[in-house]
This record gives C-alpha cells, sequence and structure tokens, in this order.
C-alpha cells in the first residue's frame, strides 16, 4: 500500500507541476446569478442553469409536493413509476417523435447509446470535440473510432470513403449540437447530408441546445427543421431545464431496443420521483420560455461582440457559451483568479477538458445576467487582459 501512496502523490504532484490539478470549491447558489464560492459572493459566469429555472419556486414546489423521496428499483423491476412514463410520453411530443427514455443523467445516457447500439463491428464517426461522455461510450462499445477535424465535413466525408470500403456492420455519426467548452455548432444539416450519402445514422447530444435554442426550447435540429432526419436525440435536465437526468428521443424500435440493451438504463436506479416531478415542471416552462431565450441570446451576442471586438480569441462561439482561449494553463488560473478579485467567477478550463495548448477561460451567460453587470464584467475582463498580455 506504501507503494500505491507514494504513486498517486507522485502523479498529483506532477498535475500541480503543470498547473493542471483540480481542486474542489465549496460553491454555494443564491439567488441567480450570484454564487458564494468559499465565502466570497461571486456573480455567477460559470453556470450551465442558463434559464435560471434551477431556483424556480414551481420546480422547488415540486419537488416538495412529491412524496416520495427515493426510488424503490430499477426500472425494470419495481422502479417504473406512472408519472416517469407520462414524462416520457410529454417528451417525445415535444421532441415530434415516436419515444423517448429517460437516463440517470447525460453521461449515463450517451455511455448507454453508444455501448448498445455499436459493437467491434461497427464504425463510429465522431467530431474532434464532442464531450468526454461520448468519447467514453465509444471505448466502451469498442467500435473502430474515426475521430473527424472539428466541424470539418471534407475530413468526415474522407473518413467515410475510407470507412465504406471495409465492411462495417452499423455506421453512426455522432456530434454535440452546441460543443460544450467552444459555444460553436455542429452543422448539422451538413451532417444529415453526409449519414444520407453514406448510408449512416446520426446521433445528435443536445445538451447545451435543448431549452435555448429553437421553438419551444426543442433544440438545434428543430431550429433547422431537420429532427426528423436525425434518428438518436438525447438532451439532458441537468442544464437549461435546471434539474438533472437526461433523455434519449427517436423511433419505438431504437428506444425499445435501449430499454433492452443499454446497460446504463438497465443497471440502475429509477431517478427519484421527486426529479420526474420538477423535471415535468421544467418541461412546461421551458416551452413557455421565447422571452428568456430571447434575452439570452440577445445578451450572449453583446458579450461575444465586445470580446471580439477588443481581440479575445473567442473561437467560434455563437451561443451562450462564450470561451476567452488563453492556451497557457497557469495564465488561464491567473486571470481567472484576478476575475474573482474583482467578484466575477469564470473557471479556467484545462487540458484534458480542452486540447493541449488551449486552455481557457468558459463564460456561460444567463438569461437572469443583467446588462450592467454585462458590461461591467467585459471591462473587468478587458481590464485584465491588457495586465497579462491576452489582448495587446
Ligand atoms: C455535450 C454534453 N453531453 C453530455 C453531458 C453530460 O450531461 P450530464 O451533466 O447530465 O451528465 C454534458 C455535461 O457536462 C455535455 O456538456
Amino acid at each position: 500500500m506504501r507503494n500505491w501512496q507514494l504513486g498517486l502523490r507522485n502523479e498529483l504532484n506532477q498535475l500541480a507541476d503543470k498547473n493542471l490539478i483540480r481542486e474542489l470549491k465549496s460553491t454555494a447558489h443564491g439567488t441567480n446569478p450570484v454564487c458564494v464560492r468559499e465565502g466570497k459572493t461571486l456573480l455567477n459566469f460559470s453556470s450551465n442553469n442558463y434559464l435560471g429555472l434551477a431556483g424556480h419556486p414551481l420546480l422547488i414546489q415540486a419537488m416538495q409536493n412529491t412524496v416520495e423521496a427515493g426510488s424503490p428499483s430499477s426500472r425494470l423491476l419495481v422502479g417504473n413509476e406512472a408519472k416517469t412514463q407520462h414524462l416520457e410520453e410529454e417528451l417525445a411530443q415535444w421532441q415530434e417523435t415516436e419515444s423517448a427514455l429517460v437516463f440517470s443523467n447525460g453521461y449515463m445516457a450517451n455511455l448507454g447509446v453508444l455501448s448498445s447500439f455499436l459493437d467491434r463491428k461497427d464504425a463510429v464517426f465522431s467530431d474532434q470535440l464532442n464531450h468526454a461522455s461520448i468519447v467514453d461510450g465509444i471505448r466502451l462499445s469498442g467500435a473502430t473510432s474515426f475521430r473527424y477535424r472539428h466541424g470539418n465535413m471534407n475530413h468526415l466525408e474522407n473518413l467515410l470513403k475510407k470507412a465504406a470500403k471495409k465492411g462495417f456492420r452499423r455506421k453512426l455519426i455522432v456530434t454535440d449540437a452546441v460543443f460544450s467548452m467552444d459555444g460553436d455548432i455542429a452543422p448539422l444539416r451538413d451532417l444529415v447530408s453526409l449519414k444520407e450519402k453514406y448510408d449512416t445514422a446520426l446521433f445528435v447530444d443536445e445538451a447545451h441546445s435543448v431549452g435555448t435554442i429553437g421553438p419551444q426550447g426543442k433544440g438545434l435540429a428543430h431550429h433547422l427543421g431537420i429532427s426528423d432526419q436525425i434518428e438518436i436525440h438525447m438532451g439532458t435536465f441537468s442544464k437549461a431545464f435546471g434539474v438533472y437526468g437526461a433523455y434519449v428521443a427517436g423511433k419505438k424500435d431504437w428506444i425499445h431496443y435501449l430499454i433492452n440493451h443499454s446497460r446504463s438504463f438497465i443497471y440502475t436506479t429509477a431517478l427519484p420521483p421527486s426529479i420526474i416531478s420538477a423535471i415535468l415542471q421544467s418541461l412546461k416552462l421551458i416551452q413557455q420560455s421565447d422571452r428568456s431565450r430571447h434575452l439570452l441570446k440577445r445578451k450572449s451576442m453583446k458579450f461575444r461582440d465586445e470580446l471580439s471586438k477588443y481581440g479575445f480569441n473567442i473561437a467560434n462561439s455563437s451561443t451562450q457559451i462564450v470561451p476567452v482561449v488563453i492556451g497557457d494553463s497557469s495564465k488561464s488560473l491567473a486571470f481567472s483568479q484576478k476575475l474573482i478579485a474583482n467578484g466575477i467567477l469564470s473557471v479556467a478550463i484545462r487540458p484534458p477538458t480542452v486540447p493541449a495548448g488551449s486552455a481557457r477561460l468558459r463564460f456561460s451567460l444567463m438569461a437572469d445576467h443583467r446588462d450592467d453587470d454585462i458590461q461591467n464584467v467585459i471591462e473587468s475582463i478587458t481590464e485584465i487582459g491588457y495586465e497579462c498580455g491576452v489582448i495587446l
């Protein structure tokens, strides 16, 4: 055991030397968009609670009105509450598809989808910047993985051509709709064309787009009017919905297949009824939140425009997720610390969450951010940017 201990300590020290060590910071959430972190009150620019629903009185009330706190078992034993089935019907209707299945969270949904539909006989084509849960799901599936350069359809097509000669059983393209660390959007229309041309299925993770994009917050695919051309849709309840959990939606047979094959669905306890009640309530609010979506869009656009004007590298962000790419991890940490000193929270994101050499601050806007707060934050970022040599 002593060797274990020394080995672990050694590796942690190496991470710290490279400014890559991670520590948990005690954080409490007050009235949006403020949080208290290690005793300091900060304007929160790191939250995925984009519409501010996490603290909504109707969601809290829905949880409080639920008698049972926990679930008795997995769904396939005695954990299949009528309320969960009702939620799945509502989700399918909202997503304008045949069927939906609730998962414990987005990570498990992605693991479940990829490892159920694919195995060693199959090929999967994945954007280089897809979320870690997609990467892990691919690994678990054992399928041959073709990673295409971020958003690069020529590269993807070359890989599809290459794979076409190899006689794979099934082929699947998988992409985030909105990329979680870059805030840009996937070229879904082009992906649909390629998947048709190469007889491939398409799986879209709408974790950061449901609630924030599209009519009634249905997500990017609906916004583009191509939802029915995508075989598998996934979304989370942990971001704009302000609750917890996730869903996968699609045709009946695909969902039924998941019920029979997805180990991250079968071998885990059903989400508690209190959570399901809150999700049901949130689904109603999400559909009525056009005004919040509009505010979020307007505020995000202003934030992005101002930062680009000052010369910050905000990648190709076109959403409420706005990175300020710095490159160096220690510089990113120092930038974040200086913002904290100014009462602003934007957590530094470092490898391996983002590729080596692309450490950054990831700002996420909320509909609740006040215009003058946003203006002050832009001024602080700019001052610190000059001071740290991030902009010249
Ligand atoms: C694109 C994407 N997919 C999946 C997930 C995982 O979702 P959850 O937090 O519900 O596990 C996240 C969240 O971190 C994400 O950003």
